[in-house]
């Protein structure tokens, strides 16, 4: 193997890989047609009568306005903090945790896709600690207080998995990049996934999702990190997207493609919550952050070229990843196998009508190189299957271009 001579080794790091896991403890969660309608009870066993909405602001949906509602018949006040963007910004970070601090809460709830809830996860970690800095808290297991307040999530996406993980993604906006902060604390107390709300997302929107949620089953099934138990969810994840993701983009009224993408979007969450990701993942996080380009096209682009570097490393688990996607591998080797699901992830990718490449998202040939340092030392690239040198990530890089 030439393409990762320059990963250095020292007799530190040359260990059994990660010999002990840790397996993330999700939140209790209500999944089908009408579960929003639960919600001021779901509030109100949280101990809320007071809540603070963190959202995007889903304009034009009556997404917000058809919660608060609900809310207020169960006893339960909000106010709503609509200042979170897409790719959250640690200062809308700041921003939320004083609006929270101003007011009398006793309850936080996300509403939105992953922007959403990592902004709202990030606040909840700078109220418990007193308005310390978001940026202290990049990294893993940084908080050193325990929450103060319940976090309850609205999922209204079928990708971020966000709703049920313990990783909040903020945007560093001196350095431009994507802090990871990975924390049990981030963890939602509980969350809410409704086919009825995520019916609400636009068809483009879907598939970007629908892919994202298809690169986390990915790398956490490939990842090194080995935790076994994530690769049955992962699996189901992979079924789930490649039997309804075409339908469930193509048609939003497609009850049963929507419902499906919700499983599967889940079932990826639980994979990679203690399993990891890898390249795919650190490579948008960087350009999330230099470009704000959206995570799920980022993914769905980056998916074929990493997973080519990633085949050789573990052949068997791509073919095990082929089989749940319905390529045939009769008489196939592990390599062969896992060739063809590569294949079928392009040609899934290309069903979806998506195109587009990294140029497409803003990507100059002068940044590649900064963006390759960060995108081996983000936490994810701690996942992939194959050891990682800048040199590599230049090169997969320059493939998305
Ligand atoms: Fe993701």
């Amino acid at each position: 193997m030439s393409h990762n001579k320059d990963v250095k080794r020292t007799l530190k790091n040359e260990r059994l890989e990660y010999p002990i896991k840790m397996m993330h403890a999700y939140p209790s969660v209500n999944v089908g047609w009408g579960a929003h309608t639960m919600v001021g009870n779901d509030a109100r066993s949280l101990g809320m009568t007071n809540a603070l909405i963190v959202t995007t602001g889903l304009k034009g949906t009556g997404i917000v306005e058809t919660i608060q509602g609900v809310l207020k018949a169960a006893g339960v006040e909000s106010s709503v903090f609509d200042k979170v963007t897409p790719n959250p910004k640690d200062f809308e970070v700041m921003e939320g945790a004083k609006v929270l601090a101003a007011g009398k809460f006793d309850g936080i709830i996300s509403l939105g896709g992953g922007s959403s809830h990592d902004a709202c996860k990030a606040i909840k970690l700078v109220y418990s600690h007193d308005g310390q800095d978001v940026r202290t808290f990049e990294g893993a297991f940084k908080a050193t207080k325990a929450n103060k307040i319940p976090q309850l999530a609205i999922n209204t996406t079928s990708g971020t998995g966000s709703e049920i993980s313990c990783f909040s993604i903020i945007n560093h906006t001196d350095k431009k990049y994507k802090m990871a902060l990975f924390d049990p604390n981030c963890t939602p107390s509980k969350s809410i996934n409704d086919p009825l709300i995520h019916q609400c997302m636009p068809g483009d929107l879907a598939a970007y999702t629908g892919m994202d949620a298809l690169a986390h089953g990915v790398e956490a099934i490939a990842s090194r990190l080995g935790v076994v138990s994530a690769y049955g969810p992962g699996l189901s994840a992979i079924t789930l997207i490649f039997q309804n993701l075409r339908q469930s983009s193509m048609n939003r009224n497609n009850d049963k493609a929507v419902e499906a993408m919700v499983w599967a979007e889940m079932a990826a969450a639980y994979s990679f919550n203690s399993a990891g990701l890898g390249l795919i993942h650190s490579m948008a996080h960087a350009l999330g952050g230099l470009y704000d380009a959206p995570h799920g096209l980022c993914n769905a682009i980056g998916l074929v070229p990493v997973c080519k570097f990633n085949l050789p490393a573990a052949p068997e688990r791509f073919k095990m990843m082929a089989q749940a996607a319905g390529v045939d591998v009769t008489n196939l080797s592990d390599m062969a196998a896992g060739e063809k699901f590569i294949e079928a992830i392009g040609q899934l990718k290309k069903d979806l009508g998506i195109t587009k490449t990294f140029k497409d998202l803003g990507l100059l040939e002068k940044d590649i190189e900064p963006l390759s340092r960060f995108s081996v030392a983000d936490i994810c690239t701690e996942g992939n299957p194959t050891d990682t040198g800048l040199q590599d990530m230049i090169k997969i890089f320059k493939e998305c271009l």
